[in-house]
């Protein structure tokens, strides 16, 4: 496949590094490609960021056959450029494509065309302090048609953003809400798949823990609403008498690429790890037996995202006198140093563009 590339005419000014926030500034350039039966993906091409026109009738607007990604470019201080484990996020998005019936792309193909993105966008790359270069990819079903099937057509598009801290506390702890009254995912359902459904799932328990205060729901799984899934939009870990628990993979949750960072890490640190079941009982029961050191949030978009306090029907507890342990600190210290090239990648886990 041949990849075009037309350049902007109009250049827009770039943003205060200093005051990005996340999400809401886009740069000169986007990539797309289009499918059909008969092509194919086809019709690679850089151009101009701009909207994307739609029939009212097309299938996304109407049922959800989404899926993306989330990854960063990173600019090191002496102005390369790196990526974090980017073929994780593309052999992620074909397997949530598998899930939403989306047809496969080539991994490599793509993962050279964002670099080739990346480099004509670099001076869109934020250097001041905990601040990068957010890398949306997406593919949406484009056929216009009301049926419920899978759509015969797709658009993929990557636009990219440069942003600072995802949430307003950036490295701080941050006040959860358990919900009992709503579920995220179930398993046998696209709880796994990066896909738009699971978003949309999170938003009336999201806007009813940010009523009362809080800034995260913390999942519970949807079938028995006792086993600890995940945090808001991210994978979640306790420090539990100096173990670390997590909710392993059982199919409603998202098999995030910051949460094997972080139990690989551990084990090379010879942290006792273990991926399982852990209901809120059990969460509760270690904290009141002062077995509960630590709780933290994993994710692209945050990194590490420590909690400091949790609300669960009518009691509130306080997780490590609401400060950041010294888990997620070594973590998220350990983590930013290998992505920002502090230090050393002896994982392999960078790659330069
Ligand atoms: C992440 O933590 O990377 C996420 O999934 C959040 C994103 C949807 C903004």
């Amino acid at each position: 496949m041949q990849l075009t590339i037309t350049k902007s005419d109009i250049l827009k000014p770039k943003p205060d590094d200093s005051n990005l926030g996340f999400g809401s500034i886009f740069t000169d350039h986007m990539f797309n490609m289009d499918y059909n039966p008969e092509n194919g993906w086809h019709n690679p091409r850089i151009e101009p960021y701009a909207p994307i026109e739609m029939d009212p009738a097309t299938a996304v607007l109407h049922y959800g056959q989404a899926v993306f990604e989330g990854l960063k470019a990173y600019k090191t201080d002496s102005g390369a450029v790196r990526f974090f484990r980017p073929k994780d996020n593309f052999r992620r998005l074909n397997r949530s494509s598998r899930m939403l019936c989306i047809p496969e792309f080539d991994e490599e193909f793509v993962f050279d065309v964002m670099k080739q993105l990346i480099a004509l966008e670099k001076d869109w790359i934020p250097g001041a302090p905990e601040t990068s270069l957010y890398i949306r990819p997406t593919i949406i079903a484009t056929d216009h048609f009301l049926g419920v099937r899978a759509s015969y057509t797709y658009r993929f598009f990557v636009i990219l953003s440069p942003v600072g801290a995802y949430y307003s506390e950036g490295f701080n702890p941050v006040k959860i809400w358990v919900t009992k009254n709503h579920v995220r995912a179930v398993r046998g359902g696209i709880g796994e798949a990066k896909t738009a459904g699971n978003y949309a799932a999170s938003l009336y328990a999201g806007e009813e823990a940010n009523k009362n205060g809080y800034t995260q729901v913390l999942w519970l799984d949807g079938v028995h609403q006792k086993y600890i899934e995940e945090v808001g939009s991210m994978n979640i870990f306790f420090v539990i008498e100096d173990e670390l628990v997590t909710p392993m993979l059982n199919g409603s949750i998202l098999p995030g690429i910051t949460r094997d960072s972080v139990i690989t890490m551990a084990k090379k640190w010879d942290v006792r790890v273990s991926e399982r079941q852990i209901s809120i009982d059990e969460l509760i029961d270690a904290h009141e037996s002062g077995k509960l050191q630590e709780i933290f949030g994993t994710g692209t978009a945050a990194v590490i995202s420590p909690v400091g306090e949790m609300k669960y029907g009518d009691r509130v507890i306080t997780i490590g006198g609401g400060k950041v342990g010294p888990m997620a600190n070594r973590l998220y210290q350990v983590i930013t140093d290998i992505q920002y090239g502090r230090t050393e990648d002896a994982m392999g886990w960078i790659e330069e563009v």
